[in-house]
């Protein structure tokens, strides 16, 4: 078929439709379209360019995600070397590195310098290389002088433009940067993980790493990765007399740039207040960062001030003190999970690491602890990975004194002396016993849990009790519990009795959705849970389907459909799904959201201090079908304003956009 005008055109806008809502979401954090309204015209291009093979091209937006690498990830020069940076910790050390900057210009105190100072991001340096605009190559940063190309996986990073927005294209521009995950994608992700009955990612960074380095670049594509800009390596054609005008330029170019935690500081002292601010303020930005990057602004300067060795003269990274602590391991237990598998766990003496009080942090497997060598007795370094969960950095070996004990990893499941296996390409060792009562107590505190069947008054103690006692055999049996079978159990009065009960009675009408969750089957996690849900409406629907049918569904595909299609099959598990439905469980379509108009497709902005947890607020004007934004424009409704609220809430009024104060917003959220 060849393609007529109108539907040349019709590609031609969609295109540029889809660009500029890319852009709109994330770079300048102020979605213009709605996801569905996103979605409506993706579609389209696809199914016009499945029409007209002859369309596609290789910038179109239906091809972030390109063909596998084969073979090794292939290496190439960088056009200017990627150097690290002078760490400089504590007030004294950042006074001398402004010293050695005077001493290398010959000038005294009466010259101040204007600063750039930025927020550190600990993420993975990354050059991007522009030609004539486009986006030809990029490349991790390797030794300094070569990185590898992984230009295949970058293009699939959403924040990463394929076409320089500048008017007239330079013939050559490098944008430098670090790619990273936010912390809530990565709680959720780990979250995931462990209702999947997955190992944990040991920290966003080491996640970010082994993103990027994928061969088949849909796996980085389905990993919710974005990039920050913060300078300029190689250009040509253009000219700049600051770092500030480089950044603005990035910007314009089409890159996130990280304006609104940074700041240009006229003079050290100012450098110093920023600093203090930052370590109080990196707490609440959804980003793990280590410092704070100063720079000379003046790129004049900064040619004049040149290198020593790999550093820069021009620029230092401050390093806020590292929140770790040094403990000793008392003892390394072993944890048996859901699906069996069998985790060590350092347990060590009580240790306080960045404000909370930790005394055990997970070693993940086998291979992780035999890598560390942690042995029992060990001083060990703690740290808080992504900030939140305990992990152990290394063993302090100059401490040892040889009463250090190595752990012997057991042959045997530690509940139930099951002999353990190592399932085929796992580093997971497994008890393999359906059985096993610690199995048993993590598979129903998984059912209980919010989320999934929302038992909130079956606790982990009463778990214990009911698995122990031989109450409850599989997670059906909760269903069938009596009060007099509870008031049984050991501290188990009438009232809570009572309480258990209803709260199980409670529970007896979950979504379809939540109900296949819960069932704790491995590779099905909440969004799995409603994808299947939504496809088959019924739980006898889903039981009568076929593998391919459950396989195809989009975004659950066939390892998860192989899970479930065979955990259907067994006939433990159907007399659990047949127990349950005579107990009464009955599971719903889904969950009717009653629609909110004071929320429904509203849009709104947070800014300043507020006691409310950021993250927080966003999730519940979310759960209501409101939009949460990064800036205010005339398309926002709604501007939630704390304390030492700024140029936002400035924007608001000039806009004529409703202010609300915290109290009034939380008023909101209440009255339903
Ligand atoms: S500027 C000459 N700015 O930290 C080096 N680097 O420890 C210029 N980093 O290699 C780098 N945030 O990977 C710069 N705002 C920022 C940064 C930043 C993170 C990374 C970068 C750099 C490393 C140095």
């Amino acid at each position: 078929m060849i393609p007529e005008k109108a539907i040349i055109h019709e590609v031609a806008e969609l295109r540029e439709k889809l660009r500029q809502a890319n852009h709109q979401y994330y770079i300048l954090d102020n979605p213009a379209l709605t996801d569905a309204e996103y979605d409506v015209a993706m579609r389209r291009l696809v199914q016009i360019e499945a029409d007209y093979p002859e369309l596609i091209t290789p910038d179109s937006p239906t091809q972030r995600v390109g063909a596998p690498l084969e073979g090794d990830f292939p290496e190439a020069p960088h056009l200017l070397p990627m150097l690290s940076l002078q760490d400089v910790r504590g007030d004294e050390e950042l006074l001398d590195w402004e010293k050695r900057i005077r001493r290398h210009l010959h000038v005294g105190d009466e010259v101040v310098f204007q600063y750039v100072c930025e927020p550190k991001i600990d993420g993975l340096a990354m050059s991007l290389i522009y030609e004539n605009g486009r986006f030809t190559r990029g490349l991790t940063r390797g030794d300094g002088r070569r990185g590898e190309d992984i230009t295949h996986n970058l293009r699939t990073i959403k924040a990463i433009p394929w076409q320089l927005r500048l008017k007239d294209a330079p013939p050559l521009f490098e944008a430098r940067g670090e790619v990273f995950i936010a912390r809530s994608d990565f709680e959720k992700l780990n979250a995931q993980q462990a209702a999947e009955g997955k190992p944990l990612y040991a920290n966003p960074r080491n996640f970010g790493a082994g993103s990027v380095r994928q061969k088949d670049p849909k796996t980085t594509a389905a990993r919710p990765l974005t990039f920050f800009s913060y300078s300029l390596g190689a250009y040509e054609g253009l000219k700049f007399t600051t770092h500030w005008q480089t950044l603005e330029t990035l910007h314009e170019a089409g890159f996130r740039v990280n304006f609104q935690k940074s700041r240009i500081c006229e003079g050290i002292e100012e450098v110093q207040k920023f600093i203090a601010e930052w370590n109080i303020e990196r707490q609440n930005v959804d980003y793990a960062t280590d410092g704070v990057v100063v720079k000379i602004n003046d790129l004049h300067l900064q040619n004049e001030l040149g290198f020593v060795g790999r550093n820069p003269r021009w620029a230092c990274a401050f390093k806020f003190a590292p929140e770790e602590a040094v403990t000793r391991v008392l003892n390394i237990s072993v944890n048996v999970g859901r699906t069996g598998s069998l985790t060590p766990l350092a347990e060590f003496e009580p240790v306080e690491v960045a404000g909370t009080t930790v005394s055990a942090a997970t070693l993940h497997n086998e291979d992780e602890l035999r890598r560390k060598d942690v042995r029992i007795g060990d001083y060990v370094v703690i740290r808080k990975a992504g900030e939140i969960i305990p992990e152990v950095v290394r063993v302090v070996v100059e401490k040892r004194d040889g009463s250090e004990r190595e752990f012997v990893f057991p042959t045997e499941c530690p509940r139930c002396a099951t002999p353990v296996s190592r399932g085929e390409g796992e580093s997971v060792l497994r008890c393999p016993n359906n059985q096993c009562p610690a199995r048993l107590e993590r598979l129903l505190e998984h059912f209980v849990a919010r989320g999934a069947m929302n038992i909130d008054r079956v606790g982990e103690k009463l778990i214990k009790q009911f698995v122990a006692t031989g109450l409850v055999k599989d997670p059906a049996d909760v269903f069938t519990i009596t009060k007099e079978q509870l008031l049984g159990l050991e501290r188990m009065a009438e009232k809570s009795a009572k309480n258990v009960l209803d709260s199980i009675e409670n529970a007896k009408m979950p979504t379809l959705a939540r109900l296949i969750y819960a069932l704790g089957i491995r590779h099905v996690g909440e969004r799995t849970g409603e994808l299947i849900a939504e496809k088959f409406g019924s739980l006898q629907a889903l039981r009568e389907a076929t593998l391919e049918a459950i396989a195809s569904i989009h975004d659950v595909g066939p390892i998860a459909g192989q899970s479930v299609r065979g955990w259907l099959d067994d006939a433990e598990n159907q007399k659990i799904l047949d127990k349950m439905l005579a107990a009464g469980v009955v599971p719903q379509q889904s969950e009717a959201r009653v629609a909110d108009e004071r929320f429904e497709g509203k849009s709104f902005v947070f800014t300043g201090a507020l006691d409310i947890d950021r993250r927080e607020a966003e999730r519940l004007v979310k759960s209501k079908g409101a939009r949460a934004a990064g800036s205010v424009s005339k398309k926002t409704n709604f501007v939630v304003v704390g304390e030492n609220a700024g140029s936002k809430a400035d924007r608001a009024r000039e806009l004529g956009v409703t202010i609300l104060t915290e109290a009034e917003f939380l008023e909101m959220i209440k009255a339903d």
